[in-house]
């Protein structure tokens, strides 16, 4: 499958924003019904509107707010064969001092968003016979922001997060992936995007990163990164590794059967 099908219904979180009305409007074009969950507002329901989408209010980090919309997708349209977990905002002071609450604030929006939202789609997907969770995380959640430590933290446990459930997911027929986008042209980047002009420094349109997003849904492997950078394209990332326990004989230890998940043994 190199596009989703047809009738199929995907959710996404933060709908309304820069990527998510990229993605929004190629999933229509593909007759997929794209859900769209984001904060409640007028501005945002007259976006899903102009978009062509149901509109769902959800404050990511509300648990059981997540696990309603789930049921809500389920009642209206039948089915959800894919979640994109794509809400997120960056920390808006800049200074060398680290703002406790706002810190808090973005972990709780961008990583237990992400997880709230994986728990909630599970059941409903695996309903459906299986389909794909995809994270939007960030290149900063691979290599670090000094500029951001919030966010950093948060995309980068969003991306272990993804690693860790994809063998359990994936024994059910769901694909659990990450897309790790570097800076794009979206409000994210208001605040910043005159520097980058300024600099000459290339940053991805919303459209781009919105293919990734779709290529993800029909094609990742569980548990994959995908890195999008402008003048690279959307490429997995390898991750290193890190070095094995040793036995006393020196050979590689095997951890034991007992502490991965069922689905793995
Ligand atoms: N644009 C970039 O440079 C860039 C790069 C890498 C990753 N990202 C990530 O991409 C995702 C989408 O961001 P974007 O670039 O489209 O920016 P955006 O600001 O246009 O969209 C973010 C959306 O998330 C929504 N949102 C914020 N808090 C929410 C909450 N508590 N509950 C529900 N929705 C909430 C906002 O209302 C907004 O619609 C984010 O996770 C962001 O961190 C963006």
């Amino acid at each position: 499958m190199t596009t989703p099908r047809a009738g199929s219904v995907a959710l996404i979180t933060g709908g309304t924003g820069g990527f998510g009305r990229a993605l929004a409007t190629k999933l229509r074009a593909l007759e997929v019904t794209a859900v769209l969950a984001d904060l409640d507002s007028e501005r945002n329901r007259a976006v899903a509107a102009d978009l062509g989408c149901p509109f769902v209010a959800l404050d990511v980090t509300d648990r059981a707010a997540n696990e309603a919309v789930v049921a809500s997708v389920e009642a209206e349209h039948g089915r959800l064969d894919a979640a994109y977990l794509n809400a997120g905002i960056s920390s808006a002071k800049s200074d060398d001092a680290v703002d406790l609450d706002e810190f808090l604030r973005v972990v709780d929006i961008d990583l237990f968003g992400v997880v709230y939202g994986t728990l909630a789609a599970r059941p409903a997907i695996k309903r459906a016979g299986g389909g794909a969770i995809v994270v939007t995380a960030s290149l900063a959640g691979l290599s670090p922001m000094a500029g951001d430590p919030a966010y950093s933290v948060a995309k980068g446990g969003a991306v272990a997060f993804v690693r860790s459930m994809a063998p359990r997911l994936a024994a059910e027929g769901t694909t659990i992936s990450a897309i790790c986008p570097g800076f794009a042209d979206t409000a994210i980047i208001d605040p910043i995007r005159d520097t980058f002009t300024q600099a000459g420094f290339p940053v991805l349109t919303a459209e781009e990163v919105a293919d990734a997003m779709l290529l993800a849904w029909t094609s990742a492997e569980p548990g994959a990164a995908y890195v999008i950078q402008p003048g690279v394209g959307t490429v997995p990332y390898k991750f290193k590794g890190v070095p094995s326990a040793k036995t006393s004989a020196g050979e590689t230890a095997v951890v034991p059967e007992a502490l991965r998940p069922p689905s793995m043994r």
